[in-house]
């Protein structure tokens, strides 16, 4: 197949203001470059849908927290799905017309921590990301797609998914069947959370700052319980209502504590996370929802490690789960049939109002932007 010489994408390009100095503004280029293939094992993706996540409104309002640089004239976007559309002549894993996800962590393929150098390489962030038509990776920088899923369903399968998967599975002590996970908040990774906890026969505390979402994630999630599934299979939360939700979370364990919390959103509740997890439980911290500014940073730190120390929890960073974790996550997926959750589904030109929907934060699951239907 012969590809066009020009594509179109979207790149983001410096917008600073007076309260958010790294801010990044869209900019569409409709004659971007179709690249070449760089090495034998390069492969060229054809992206057809791409999924939004927090990080990448992070990286437009320019607060995104990493400790790396980003791509100048960066293309957004870490998540996407598409078609081998070219392969290298050294390629052993792809053929043209194969459905592929991109790694998120090009080079992150077994160790179990990310390494700086893995981070600077993440795609949408220190490399380009999904948001253009032809996309080019590595060979082993892509991950095969669980067949009964649609394009825009495997988008979703990339950042989110595979670092709830990690949370629950990729660490010690891992989930096993039986146990009681909270999850914090209905985004993509709380939501893919909660399916993975669900159907690996494990129960779900939600918290949710709303009792409309509730509802909404109740009626998502309760198809996946098997039929001896307890009352106590999917409890909830508002947050919003109950600030004192962790003493809740001890109530509803008799005491005892969750065994593995998805902890999202950093120092306002990390704290509360870690009281109300049981010991030697797993508190897989993995992102930072909250507001910092106002926080002085040494003050989170040592109000963290008392906790920490005193709880006997196991807190660990938790980042985006390697290839193989990837790999193992498509397959329970296709085992199990089960479908990530898209609240909105975009038309490419309107990225920006999809950054918009995650912005507002009214979605359940995954928010969406077909580029190539
Ligand atoms: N370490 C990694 O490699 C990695 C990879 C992917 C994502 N992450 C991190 O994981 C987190 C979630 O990402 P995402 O893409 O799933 O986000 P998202 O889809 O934008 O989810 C946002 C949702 O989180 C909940 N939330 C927001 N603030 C909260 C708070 N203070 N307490 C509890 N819940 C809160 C809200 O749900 P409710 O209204 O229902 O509460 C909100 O709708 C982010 O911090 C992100 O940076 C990390």
């Amino acid at each position: 197949m012969s590809l066009p010489a020009t594509q179109n994408q979207w790149t983001l390009v410096a917008a600073p203001t007076a309260s958010a100095p790294k801010a990044l503004a869209f900019k569409y280029v409709a004659s971007g470059a179709v690249p070449a293939l760089p090495s034998p094992t390069s492969i060229i993706v054809n992206i057809k849908a791409l999924a939004l996540a927090a990080r990448d409104l992070q990286i437009l309002n320019g607060s995104y927290p990493a400790p790396h640089a980003l791509l100048e004239n960066l293309v957004p976007t870490g998540s996407g799905s598409g078609v081998v559309v070219a392969v290298g002549p050294g390629v052993r894993r792809w053929k043209v017309g194969d459905r592929a996800i991109p790694y998120q962590m090009p080079g992150h393929h077994y160790t179990l921590d990310l390494e700086q150098w893995a981070l600077e390489r993440s795609i949408g962030g220190g490399t380009h990301g999904t948001a253009q038509e032809y996309m080019v990776m590595d060979e082993n920088d892509a991950v095969p797609a669980p067949p009964h899923l649609s394009y825009e369903e495997l988008a979703c399968m990339g950042g989110s998914a595979v670092t709830a998967w990690a949370c629950l599975f990729g660490h010690t002590p891992c989930l096993v069947p039986g146990s009681t996970v909270l999850i914090l908040g209905t985004g993509g990774v709380s939501i893919f959370a909660a399916q993975f906890a669900l159907m690996s026969g494990s129960n779900i505390i939600l918290c949710s700052s709303s009792d409309d979402k509730i509802a909404k994630a109740k009626e998502i999630l309760q198809p996946l319980l098997n039929p001896t599934a307890g009352k106590d299979a999917i409890r909830s939360i508002n947050y919003s209502v109950d600030t004192e939700w962790d003493k809740t979370v001890l109530a509803m364990t008799a005491g005892r504590g969750v065994d593995n919390v998805v902890e999202v959103a950093g120092w306002a509740t990390c704290g509360k996370s870690v009281r109300c997890t049981r010991k030697g439980g797993l508190v897989a911290v993995t992102g930072y929802l909250s507001t910092y500014n106002k926080v002085p940073d040494e003050i989170v730190q040592q109000d963290l490690s008392k906790m920490i120390l005193y709880s006997a929890a196991n807190v660990r960073g938790v980042f985006v789960g390697n290839r193989n974790q990837s790999e193992q996550m498509m397959r329970a997926v296709e085992r199990a049939g089960s479908r990530p959750v898209i609240a909105h589904t975009f038309d490419f030109k309107d990225l920006p109002k999809a950054y918009e929907a995650l912005e507002r934060a009214g979605h359940i699951g995954k928010i969406v932007v077909r580029v190539n239907p």
